[in-house]
């Protein structure tokens, strides 16, 4: 199996020297987007001040954002975390008596769950779904969204196994009883196609360091126009108002659209690597980065099993993401190991994970995988536990 984007691999310096599994965790570092880095701290060397090419790249990098998620200008909010946004959210919804049940799953990130933990100070509810093997049914959700939720709370990729959760049908089930929808996207945006108006959602976040190729300090919020006009941020600031109030201290108009969830300056540096970065993925087309991926996938648990690793979550193509995790009891450890073995892999808790991207090959997985399993196995050649 050829990589059909192998002319690219040249524009990622890191794959010159190491085999980067990483992209669950920090994507590798293109060119394009380190030149962007360069951009910006080079015009603050060179001019002093950069404020409106900075603020032109927010906003042609909110409208490459859009795009990649099939959403509206304005729909979109650039903040710097995926916890900043989903704090944003869960301080500014209309919690009523009978309409306060926040429901969030087991295989969300667990900073979704030390958000709305915290808000249980205030009147929100929390029931948490809780998965079988790392899986959450259908009929979970229809048991278990009820009238009295309003808002369910989900990733689309587990970040810990690579489920792929099937937005469409669940929007549909949590719409029906009245619940909005919110949407972590961290582990499938930049390579899972995502179409907020296709598969009606109401609420979606994710960030630029990770399938994305950008570094830290991007977070997007999409939040749909009618839903986003409806809620009076908590968490405010200047570059969330209406121009005319933008230099009122006396008065508060919030932006139209998502931008009233916006707050103070937000991170340009980082902006400038996203923009670009957008830009190559988008370039690619995400529906292209999907296939291969999954090949990819399909290909890493043919060998895990040949090696005789064992794997965690889905068994079944069609919602496995594109990361593979081996069950390896001292992951961080082996993390460690398999750098200096050149080889850059994300360890969570008890899990090894694999987490190619287009610039990856088959035989960086043959290579890994091979790798791995002297280590849990043993090899005269390798450190063996
Ligand atoms: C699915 C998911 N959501 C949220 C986060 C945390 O994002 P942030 O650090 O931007 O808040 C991560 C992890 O790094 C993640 O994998």
């Amino acid at each position: 199996m050829n990589n059909p984007y192998s002319s690219y691999r040249s524009l990622f310096p890191i794959l010159s020297n190491y085999v980067h599994l990483a992209s669950c965790s920090q994507g590798a570092l293109a060119q394009p987007v380190s030149r962007a880095i360069e951009e910006y701290h080079n015009s603050l060397l060179e001019f002093g001040s950069n404020w409106d090419q900075s603020i032109m790249k927010v906003e042609a990098t909110r409208e490459k954002f859009a795009e990649l998620i099939g959403a509206e200008i304005d729909e979109i909010a650039i903040l710097t975390s995926v916890s900043d946004v989903i704090s944003t959210i869960a301080t500014c919804l209309p919690y009523e008596k009978n309409k306060n049940n926040i429901i969030l799953t087991d295989i969300d990130f667990p900073t979704v769950g030390h958000i709305w933990l915290a808000q249980k100070q205030d009147r929100a509810k929390i029931s948490i779904i809780r998965s079988s093997n790392g899986i959450i049914h259908l009929e979970q959700y229809e048991k278990e969204v009820k009238e009295n939720t309003l808002l369910t709370c989900i990733p689309h990729v587990s970040y810990y196994n690579g489920y792929m959760q099937n937005l469409k049908e669940i929007a549909n089930i949590v719409h029906k009883k009245g619940s909005m929808l919110l949407v972590d996207a961290y582990q499938s945006a930049g390579h899972i196609p995502i179409n907020v108006k296709e598969m009606n959602i109401d609420i979606l976040t994710t960030g630029t360091r990770k399938y994305m190729l950008g570094i830290p300090g991007v977070a997007f919020l999409y939040i749909k126009k009618e839903l986003a006009e409806q809620l009076k941020p908590r968490l405010s600031g200047w570059f969330g108002q209406a121009s005319e109030t933008k230099f009122d201290v006396f008065n508060s108009v919030f932006a139209p659209g998502s931008r009233r969830f916006e707050t103070g300056t937000p991170s340009f540096i980082s902006i400038y690597a996203a923009y670009q970065a957008i830009n190559l993925l988008l370039k690619i087309g995400i529906h292209n980065i999907h296939s291969y991926l999954k090949e990819l996938a399909e290909l890493t648990r043919e060998f895990g099993l040949q090696k005789g690793l064992q794997i965690i979550g889905p068994q079944s193509s069609e919602c496995n993401s594109g990361m593979t995790s081996f069950y390896i009891g001292n992951a961080s450890k082996i993390e460690g190991i398999l750098r200096e073995k050149k080889i850059i892999v994300s360890a969570r808790k008890d899990v090894i994970r694999m987490a190619p991207h287009f610039y990856n090959t088959k035989d960086d997985l043959d290579y890994a995988i091979t790798e791995l399993s002297n280590l849990i196995h043993g090899n005269p050649d390798s450190f063996s536990f």
